[in-house]
């Protein structure tokens, strides 16, 4: 098991902060907390410590990395910014975007982080904890989200422990995340912004500082634009059946808002993402729901949801689930 470090505690804080940049000077693995999920954390520069997450994951070698620093500036030495990209890193970083630029050939990351391509994934956290290790550090940070490959993505310490705890030397434990799903991946196709990934920043806002719409990205279903997006991804073990109007004999419920359907008295398990009905809220709970029921039952009922916001996001997550066995 991994050291873990409350950071609720402020002297265990620093005390975390300060091992966590000792492991990753030393190319060992980190799970650090982010806004979005917690992140597997290794020198983004050092192919022993990246190859190191793979591993960790069980991870197809051909599926990049998100590489993460402290502001845009670092961004700005890694990769080229096009004049949209710097208005979307001015607007939202920190924060729940990451941005799939050109890498510049003196970049530093390794090629495996990138698997090869030449583009890179950047992103800047907004989390005190993320922040502080970044500067504690001093390097880029390559984190794919800390799960096992095709399984849902942590929002706490205690799925990253589950999931990887033999394969890491810190977990910094900040309690559950803020946003609870992964961030919103953006590409670019010349002048064309792509949507890569839905995540934790709704389409509007970026559409709203782009002055236009999101292209969506090309590719197949094979052979997606963004190696992450095959379908089986995020998949709990259960059988997963969505827009449920109803609960079937021995089917868990992942309810949303305050009515539940008929045969919810005898649902083998039931979570509410939010009894109010807000997408915000549901974000934040999906995976951990999604996991506390795929413990308690081979089925799960999702209700509908609104694909509103973050329910884009949603919709993307849950339809991997049900897809993804
Ligand atoms: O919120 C997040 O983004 C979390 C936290 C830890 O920051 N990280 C995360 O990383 O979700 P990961 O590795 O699970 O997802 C990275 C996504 C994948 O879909 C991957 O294919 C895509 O980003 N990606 C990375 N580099 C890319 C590239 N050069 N071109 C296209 N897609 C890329
Ligand atoms: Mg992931």
């Amino acid at each position: 098991m991994p050291e873990t470090y409350l950071m609720s505690n402020p002297a265990r804080a620093r005390a975390g902060i300060a091992a966590a940049a000792a492991a990753l000077a030393r190319g060992a693995l980190v799970g650090l907390p982010t806004e979005t999920v917690y992140g597997l954390a290794a020198d983004a520069r050092s192919d022993r410590a990246v190859a190191a997450i793979f591993a960790a994951k069980g991870r197809p070698q051909f599926n990049p990395l998100i590489v993460h620093v402290a502001a845009a500036d670092d961004a700005g030495r890694i990769a080229r910014l096009s004049a949209a990209a710097e208005r979307l890193a001015a607007a939202f970083w920190p924060g729940p975007l990451t941005l799939v630029l050109p890498r510049r050939r003196a970049s530093g990351i390794s090629d495996l982080a990138t698997a090869g391509l030449d583009t890179v994934a950047i992103r800047v956290p907004d989390h005190a904890v993320a922040q502080a290790v970044l500067a504690a550090a001093a390097m880029p940070v390559a984190a794919p989200s800390a799960n096992r490959s095709g399984h849902v993505s942590p929002t706490t310490a205690g799925h990253v422990a589950a999931d990887l705890g033999d394969a890491i030397a810190v977990l910094l434990d900040a309690g559950p995340t803020g946003i609870g799903l992964e961030s919103t991946v953006v590409g670019f196709d010349g002048d064309r912004a792509v949507l890569l990934r839905p995540g934790g920043l709704p389409r509007d806002a970026i559409e709203a500082v782009l002055g236009a719409a999101l292209a969506a990205p090309g590719g197949t279903a094979d052979r997606p634009a963004s190696p992450g997006m095959l379908a089986k991804h995020y998949a709990p073990a259960a059988r997963v059946r969505l827009e449920a109007t109803d609960v079937q004999p021995g089917e868990a419920l992942l309810a949303f808002g305050p009515a539940l359907p008929p045969g919810a008295d005898r649902a083998a398990s039931v979570a509410n993402l939010s009894p109010a009905g807000d997408v915000v809220e549901a974000a934040a709970n999906l995976f951990a729901m999604l996991r506390a029921l795929d413990a308690k039952s081979d089925a799960i009922a999702v209700m509908p949801i609104p694909h509103e916001g973050l329910g884009e996001a949603i919709a993307d997550r849950l339809r991997r689930a049900a897809e993804g066995r």
